[in-house]
């Protein structure tokens, strides 16, 4: 039987959406690795990952180049991801990777976005084109929309007022489960080398837009969901309003007002080619999470 090399992974946004499901697939697929977690606060990560055995942790902060040299120490492989609230690329990123190269790492996989490659703009965009033009051998993962972000960013509104209200109009976004991505991630990770210097588009099969989402949400819970569509300027201020920072208030707006102009997403089979399964349907997910996106019928 040929032993199973022993490679070091270290995960960046480990406490995540998507760096939670990463680790969980990796832990699970990759026994014979150490997986460690980059984590802000070792002590509250501990807690979110009670159950997994072969995982260690080491203090980072992308905000905090002191810690990059321990945290990179004898790495095999760079999970690296950008924080929401993280868009300064030469700042951050560029001196992050310098010291991923001088500690010896040469493999990064890097967790991307649907569509990268045509937005100059975008930090991903950009990020992308640093990993290459530094010379290490990657994978670029580019997910298209999240099925959670109807569990995390759009809940608090779906919940106290059984509304979705964003600049969208009728145009589709595709749909894919974090879980379908952190699997898929996982698979790549541990079979780099088939895989290196490659992008992968992993998007679940359909394509629908709000007005869809919300009817399907009122059928899975019961409960009249509503889609309102607002103009992008007047949904800026809204979030404004809210206490959003302006940062991320953009954010929200170009990530759901674009589509309007951009054209339909491509739907690809990379998931399925990767893990040999079917990716998460939008009907299979909000059964999932009926419970949690449920408002309280007055
Ligand atoms: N939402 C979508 O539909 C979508 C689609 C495609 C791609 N994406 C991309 O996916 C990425 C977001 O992934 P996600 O949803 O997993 O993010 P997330 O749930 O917001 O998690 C962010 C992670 O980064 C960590 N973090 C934040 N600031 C940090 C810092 N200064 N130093 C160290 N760690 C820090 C957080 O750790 P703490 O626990 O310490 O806070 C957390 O683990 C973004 O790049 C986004 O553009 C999103």
């Amino acid at each position: 039987m040929v032993k199973e090399e022993m490679k070091r992974i270290l995960v960046t946004g480990a406490t995540g959406n998507i760096g939670r499901e990463v680790i969980h697939y990796l832990c699970e697929l990759d026994q014979a690795s150490e997986i460690i977690a980059a984590v802000r606060n070792v002590e509250t990560a501990k807690k979110k990952f009670p159950s997994v055995q072969n995982l260690s942790y080491r203090p980072f902060d992308f905000e905090n180049e002191e810690l990059f040299d321990t945290a990179f120490e004898n790495v095999d492989i760079l999970f690296l991801l950008r924080p929401p609230p993280i868009s300064q690329v030469e700042a951050v990123f560029r001196p992050l990777l310098l010291s991923a190269k001088e500690n010896g790492i040469d493999k990064v996989v890097f967790l991307s976005v649907q569509g990268a490659e045509k937005s100059t703009v975008i930090p991903h965009n950009k990020i992308e084109r640093l990993i290459k033009s530094l010379g290490f051998r990657y994978i670029f993962v580019r997910p298209s929309y999240f099925m959670q972000n109807l569990t995390t960013t759009l809940l608090p509104e779906i919940l106290k007022n059984q509304t979705i209200t964003l600049p969208s109009a009728q145009a589709k976004f595709n749909w894919i489960d974090v879980k379908n991505i952190g699997e898929a991630t996982a698979v790549l990770i541990k079979s780099f080398e088939e895989h290196h210097n490659n992008a992968y588009i992993i998007t679940g099969e359909e394509n629908k837009h709000f007005q869809e989402v919300a009817d399907l949400m009122s059928k899975v819970t019961g409960v009249d969901i509503t889609f309102k569509s607002k103009n992008p300027l007047s949904f800026y201020f809204r979030k404004r309003k809210e206490g959003i920072t302006h940062g991320f208030a953009l954010v929200m707006t170009m990530l759901h007002f674009l589509p309007r102009i951009q054209g339909e997403p491509e739907i690809t089979d990379d998931f399925y080619r990767i893990t040999g399964k079917k990716p998460t349907s939008l009907a299979e997910f909000l059964e999932r999470v009926k419970d949690e996106i449920k408002p309280s019928s007055k």
